[in-house]
């Protein structure tokens, strides 16, 4: 089988290549305009990659379009400060880029799952979030927030409706997905745990958005690719024309709890205890914070029956254990002379 991962050195694009380079004997070409999470696997015979960006590359992809098996276009701005910040090059990353990808999948008819996203169900106010039966609810236009939603959800829309003539597909969801290298800590643009997680190299403090009460189901990034390499795989066809969920929602925690989290695991080393004891924590208002375009999402669990069922799919990964691997590769592999160089106060 061959996969065409558009975004390969993503967070999902780099985990998703390991995985299939480790333990299956299919061939992946990759496009991205970085190569820092791939280059390890460079040299891997099976690995075709291709530095570029989606838009000026058109003539390689189309041809690997037609040579591949499976599509899957990864390529997004996905953190909710640039939504509000920069929501044109979300809307032309998340939606225009890959609306020509779906096109040219639906001509060619090449198998493409495409990751829609948990933001689509927003502000919805069902116990736990189901495929067929919970309302998508988006706030007003003057709130960005909802641009990645917004985009994410009428590809959601336009790969269905080709399904109708025929375009095979299937769309993942991912909930909160967490693991080692994700964001790569940028400040200020970062998701939740990378975002705490530069603050703590940088010695500032954690910055609870309006209390940090607003809760999230986080999933580890190998339960993730496990059910990734699932949907490629597609026993009995199961996947084809589906919809699917991927969280966990045995993890759903608040902001609070995430920030004990770290703070612990961070205390099982001694030599990073000052770390943990050093640690700031501090309630900021969302419009502080991100500005007036945001608007939040306070309770967001997944239901997972329909993977559950059809790709007998489960996580099996905890919060605690996930924090705690993120945490060690992040603090421990870097070692003690890089924690000194990032971090001011150290003890
Ligand atoms: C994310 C992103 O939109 C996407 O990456 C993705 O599609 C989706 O949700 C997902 O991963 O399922 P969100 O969960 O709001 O959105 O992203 P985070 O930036 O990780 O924020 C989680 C929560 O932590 C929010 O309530 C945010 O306000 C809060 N937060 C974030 C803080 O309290 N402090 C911070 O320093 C950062």
């Amino acid at each position: 089988m061959k996969i065409l991962i558009l975004g390969i050195n993503g967070f999902i694009g780099s985990n998703l290549t390991k995985s299939i380079l480790k333990n299956t004997d299919w061939d992946v070409s990759g496009l991205d305009i970085q190569q820092e999470t791939v280059e390890k696997l460079l040299e891997n015979k099976k690995l075709t990659f291709k530095s570029g960006c989606i838009n000026k590359e058109k003539k390689w992809v189309l041809e690997q379009i037609n040579m591949a098996d499976v599509v899957i276009p990864l390529t997004a701005i996905a953190t909710p400060m640039s939504y509000i910040k920069d929501p044109i090059s979300v809307f032309q990353s998340v939606f225009e880029a890959n609306m020509w990808v779906v096109k040219e999948c639906a001509r060619l008819g090449r198998r493409i799952i495409f990751p829609s996203t948990s933001e689509v169900y927003g502000m919805c106010d069902d116990a736990s979030f189901h495929e067929q039966n919970s309302s998508l609810v988006l706030g007003p236009i003057h709130k960005e927030r909802w641009i990645y939603s917004c985009s994410k959800q009428l590809l959601d829309r336009v790969i269905w409706a080709y399904g109708k003539d025929g375009l095979p597909f299937t769309l993942f969801r991912p909930f909160n997905w967490i693991g080692y290298g994700q964001d790569n800590n940028n400040k200020g643009t970062s998701r939740l745990i990378p975002q705490f997680l530069g603050n703590i190299l940088r010695n500032e403090p954690l910055q609870l958005v309006d209390g940090g009460k607003q809760r999230r189901s986080f999933t580890d990034i190998s339960d993730g690719i496990d059910a990734l390499i699932r949907i490629i795989r597609n026993e009995n066809g199961e996947a084809n024309g589906k919809i699917f969920n991927i969280g966990n929602p045995n993890n759903n925690a608040s902001i609070i709890d995430v920030s004990n989290m770290l703070m612990a695991a961070l205390n099982v080393y001694p030599e990073y205890k000052y770390l943990a004891n050093n640690i700031q924590i501090k309630s900021v208002t969302k419009e502080e914070f991100y500005g007036s375009g945001y608007q939040d999402v306070q309770q967001r669990i997944p239901d997972i029956c329909n993977i559950q069922e059809a790709l007998k799919w489960a996580p099996s990964v905890s919060l605690e254990q996930s924090i705690e691997n993120i945490v060690r590769h992040t603090f421990y592999n870097i070692g003690n002379k890089e924690i000194q160089r990032t971090s001011l106060k150290v003890g």
